[in-house]
């Protein structure tokens, strides 16, 4: 039988240090999907919303073992039909994606949400064209809190 190698990675409460980070996730590569990259004000106005404890969002870095900082999560609020609901989104940067870090991540930001979410749903809305994303959203359609 073969190994079975299981990616393991923390999320991290964002911090004021992570504009960076919000920097790297920005380009082009990152945001072919997401309408493109913000502009430098644009990003530091991101950057405040997730640092800002009353906006109702929880956002981290995701963080290898040995303290590589190789992508964001997080979810925040949003309506569906009229009932209150979380959002999710992630980002793996490019020298770290093909590894399963990005499954890790969501995996991780599910069982955050249920355990510490407002709502019972969380939804993701991957763009119909783009695969990886909808192959990761495939186990993420809907989540509902036990
Ligand atoms: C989408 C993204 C997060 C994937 O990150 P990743 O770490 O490479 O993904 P994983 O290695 O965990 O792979 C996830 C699944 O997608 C598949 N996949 C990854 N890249 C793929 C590609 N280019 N084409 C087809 N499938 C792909 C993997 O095979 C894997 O499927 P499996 O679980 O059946 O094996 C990454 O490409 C990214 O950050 N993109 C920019 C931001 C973005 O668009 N985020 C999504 C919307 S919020």
């Amino acid at each position: 039988m073969a190994t079975i190698y299981v990616p393991q990675v923390s999320l991290v409460p964002r911090s004021a240090g992570d504009l960076d980070l919000l920097r790297k996730t920005n380009m082009p590569a990152m945001t072919e999907h997401l309408g493109g990259p913000e502009t430098e004000e644009q990003l530091v106005a991101r950057h405040r919303r997730y640092l800002d404890p009353e906006a109702n969002r929880d956002m981290f870095r995701v963080v290898l073992p040995a303290g590589e900082v190789v992508g964001s999560t997080g979810y925040w609020d949003h309506e569906w039909h009229g009932e209150p609901a979380h959002e999710t989104g992630f980002g793996i940067l490019p020298e770290f994606q093909g590894r399963g870090l990005a499954v890790a991540a969501v995996m991780a930001v599910v069982g955050k949400a249920k355990t510490v979410g407002r709502h019972r749903l969380l939804h993701a809305f991957p763009s119909i064209d783009h695969i990886a994303s909808n192959v990761i959203n495939a186990d993420l359609l809907a989540f509902i809190q036990g």
